[in-house]
């Protein structure tokens, strides 16, 4: 059985101030939704602050990014073990507003990716077509060229602990989230390749989670989903009422 997983990417939002308010008011929202995983992706700089607010709680802390290397000269960077020191569990990779704006590459995020497990954090592996390519028919190419690059070094266990994020690029912060269909076509892709690649224990234990346009109203339609095992929800995460109600409703 895979716990579901509900995770709030805030992007650039929120201050340290606006983040430990959130995270207390959350961690007593949620404090009886037993077998749900619940994170939160703060701004680096609230990072600490949030996790000394989500100790002792069910609240997991989400880095948004990572660099590879452990120090040097590297600036504005931040290193795995900086964030595991400052209380994040886990690390987000490859979310498209890094590959579309910073210029991370499937290569780039499999640096990521193995650094976060070297440093026993959880990476959340996010992976995601644009609309272009889903319009030349081209989405699970995509998606096979995303897992086989950005996973590529891992084993099967440790793949079996990872999250993968299914995020079509055109889904998120517009609204239109993918119908029920698209996201178990993908979901179920994802799935299938990741037992061909790293076998079926890899495969049932990974957790595949759906990111684009999640709301209350319709996480339960993705979560009805045999291969959709959670969310990383964006612009409905930054209300703490209406996580804690996607929470409550993806049980
Ligand atoms: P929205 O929920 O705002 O569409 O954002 C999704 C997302 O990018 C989560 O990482």
């Amino acid at each position: 059985m895979r716990i579901p997983f509900i995770a709030a990417n805030w992007k650039m939002f929120k201050t340290v101030q606006e983040s430990v308010v959130f995270v207390k008011q959350l961690r007593s929202l949620v404090k009886d939704a037993s077998n749900v995983q619940v994170v939160v992706a703060p701004p680096f700089t609230a990072l600490h602050a949030a996790a000394e607010a989500a100790r002792n709680s069910q609240v997991g802390i989400a880095a948004q990014d990572v660099y590879w290397e452990r120090e040097g000269a590297f600036t504005g960077e931040i290193s795995p073990g900086m964030l595991k020191e400052a209380g994040a569990d886990y690390g987000i990779v490859g979310h498209s507003e890094r590959r579309r704006l910073f210029h991370d590459t499937d290569e780039t995020v499999n640096r990521k990716a193995l650094a976060l497990v070297a440093a026993e954090l959880t990476p959340i592996v996010c992976i995601g077509e644009t609309l272009e390519e889903r319009e030349r028919g081209e989405t699970l190419a995509v998606l096979d060229e995303q897992i086989k690059q950005g996973l590529d070094g891992l084993t099967g266990e440790q793949v079996a602990s990872i999250v993968v994020a299914y995020e079509p690029v055109w889904a998120i912060g517009t609204g239109r989230n993918a119908t029920p269909e698209q996201a178990g076509e993908a979901h179920a892709h994802i799935r299938a390749r990741l037992r061909q690649w790293f076998g079926g224990d890899a495969a049932e234990r990974c957790r595949i989670i759906y990111g684009g346009s999640v709301k209350p109203d319709n996480i339960g339609a993705f979560m009805a989903l045999p291969d959709v095992d959670g969310a990383l929800v964006g612009g409905a995460s930054l209300d703490v009422r209406t996580f804690a109600d996607i929470v409550a409703k993806s049980r």
